[in-house]
Parts: C-alpha cells; sequence; structure tokens
C-alpha cells in the first residue's frame, strides 16, 4: 500500500506521521514544493521508527511527482493555511490553482488513485479535483467531516464531563464556520441520546463551539491546526486502504442524495477499498434538512467564485 501525501506542512506532515504510527502502509511518499523541505520531514519522521514502532517507510521529494507513481491513495494539503480573522472561503484565490496542478500531476502518476482533498475550502477544492481529473465519484473524497465530528465529540464529552470513549456523534454539511451541522439529534452517550442529560440551551453552546472549531484553534495557533486534521486524514485513509467500511461524513459528490445534485458536500459515508462505497442517507428533520440546504448554498456561492 503506497500513499502519497502532498504538501509537508504542518497538516501534510502530521497526516504521514499518525499513517507510519497506525502501520497499515508499506509506503509515504510526502511531496512538497519547498527545497529539501519534504525530505527533511520525511528523514526526521523515519528517525522516529524505532522509536514508535513501525514499519511504514517514508520518503521525501521536492515537487518530483514520479516518485509518487502507483500511489494507492494521494492526499493533497497543499495550500496556504488560514491565518487568525480568515474564512476558509478567502483561500480559493490561492488554492484553487494548486489544487487544480497538484490533482493533475498526481492523476497522471497513478491514474488509479483514491484522492483524498485536504486544501481549504475543502468542499469546493473537493468539487474542482472532480472537474480537473474526472475520476468517478467514489474516488475523491473531501476529508472536513471526519475532522469535524472529532471536535464535535470533544465538545460532547466536555460539556457531559464525560470519556471521549462514551461518545458518538456526526458533523455533515459545509466545512465552514456556518455550514456546518453538528447533528446533535443523533449523538449519544453510550447509546443514551445526549439531549437526555444536556439542556437544549448547552447543546446550542456545544453546536456553536463545533462550527468555530478550526477558527478558535487558529487565533489560538497564528496559524490553522494540524494535529486533529492530520489524525482525521489518517483515519479515513486508514478505512480505505484496510478495508474497514467504517462510515463517517466525508465531502462527496452529490447526484440526487439529499436532493442535492452537482455539488461536494458533507454526508455519511462508507470508506472502503474503492473509497466512497456508499453514500448514506439519513432521514433527516425538517430543521436539519433546512440547514443542509442554506449549507449546500454557501458552498455553491463559494464554487461559483472558481467560474
Ligand atoms: C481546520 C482546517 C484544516 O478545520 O480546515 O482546522
Amino acid at each position: 500500500m503506497k500513499i502519497t501525501v502532498v504538501g509537508a506542512g504542518a497538516v501534510g506532515a502530521s497526516c504521514a506521521e499518525y499513517i507510519a504510527i497506525k502501520n497499515f502502509a508499506s509506503e509515504v511518499v510526502l511531496l512538497d514544493i519547498k527545497e529539501g523541505f519534504a525530505e527533511g520531514k520525511a528523514m526526521d519522521l523515519m528517525q522516529t521508527a524505532t522509536l514508535n514502532g513501525f514499519d511504514t517507510k517514508i520518503t521525501g521529494v521536492t515537487n518530483d511527482y514520479r516518485a509518487t507513481a502507483g500511489s494507492d491513495i494521494c492526499v493533497i494539503t497543499s495550500g496556504i493555511p488560514r491565518k487568525p480573522g480568515m474564512t476558509r472561503e478567502e483561500l480559493i484565490g490561492i488554492n484553487a490553482g494548486i489544487v487544480q496542478n497538484v490533482s493533475a500531476a498526481l492523476i497522471e502518476q497513478s491514474p488509479e488513485t483514491i484522492l483524498v482533498v485536504v486544501s481549504n475550502p475543502m468542499d469546493t477544492m473537493t468539487y474542482l479535483a472532480h472537474k480537473v481529473t474526472g475520476l468517478p465519484k467514489n474516488r475523491i473524497i473531501g476529508m472536513g467531516g471526519a475532522l469535524d465530528s472529532a471536535r464535535f465529540k470533544y465538545r460532547l464529552a466536555e460539556a457531559l464531563d464525560a470519556p471521549s470513549s462514551d461518545i458518538d456523534g456526526m458533523v455533515i454539511g459545509g466545512h465552514s464556520d456556518t455550514g456546518m451541522i453538528p447533528l446533535t439529534r443523533l449523538a449519544t452517550r453510550s447509546s443514551v441520546p445526549v439531549s437526555e442529560f444536556l439542556s437544549t440551551e448547552r447543546l446550542d453552546e456545544v453546536r456553536e463551539a463545533t462550527k468555530v472549531g478550526g477558527a478558535t484553534l487558529t487565533k489560538l495557533l497564528g496559524t490553522s491546526a494540524w494535529y486533529a486534521p492530520g489524525a482525521a486524514v489518517s483515519t479515513l485513509v486508514q478505512s480505505i486502504a484496510c478495508d474497514q467500511k467504517k462510515m463517517m461524513p466525508c465531502s462527496a459528490l452529490l447526484s440526487g442524495e439529499y436532493g442535492l445534485d452537482d455539488i461536494c458536500i458533507g454526508v455519511p459515508v462508507i470508506l472502503g477499498r474503492n473509497g466512497i462505497e456508499k453514500i448514506v442517507e439519513l432521514d433527516l428533520d425538517e430543521k436539519e434538512r433546512t440547514h443542509l440546504a442554506e449549507s449546500a448554498e454557501g458552498v455553491r456561492k463559494t464554487n461559483d467564485l472558481l467560474a
């Protein structure tokens, strides 16, 4: 199993690190445009192999896509991250050109690969990758929902003063401060709906804190987060690589599901060796359906900027 990660910045390097630590891939290629940067990160990570007990071989290359040839899965993290006060949508000007070139270069070397898009604005970049490559819709997956859901579960565990392992929950919709839809109605603590334990006001606070999860970290760190994004990518990649068929929300190209068409947005999917093996249609209530329609409008407005 060969996995390429494009972009050796904080998110890309964390992603490579978590993939290696989970020890399911034979090879990870880290690629960056900055001379020597990916080589350095790869070497540093390889020097943790005996300490962390993994056998994955990580190599770094400067912008040479030939080294990525034959990758089973390619992760695109390249582009600029947001600075405090910025929205993910504001990154489109620079990141669209980068994602366009990177996806074309990856497909040229690995025509059978599955693409995982992390660069922001993520839903629009996933849509762009579809337009550029024309790959079947199961083979391009946007990573956002898995991260947002992890942040939602963190906030729920905090509000409930519960261990993380008790919590289940999911965020669907666009990967943006206004577009995320934390599904509090379906969230549980050990199979019991969280609404049994938390007031409506407290649940509203959890929802709001989840939606600005990335922005809160950007303000604290001065740039966007990397540990949870890297861990979320590695979980998604492992489900594909090991054919685990995990269900998690990802940005998928919809053709009629949830009443939406020609858009990539976060919905629950089953991830296996063929990428998106199934889009799961939840029975949303009216309020959730309205939120999803509004969220889709937001994503479409950003997609329009591609033209
Ligand atoms: C975040 C970025 C990766 O939410 O979108 O941290």
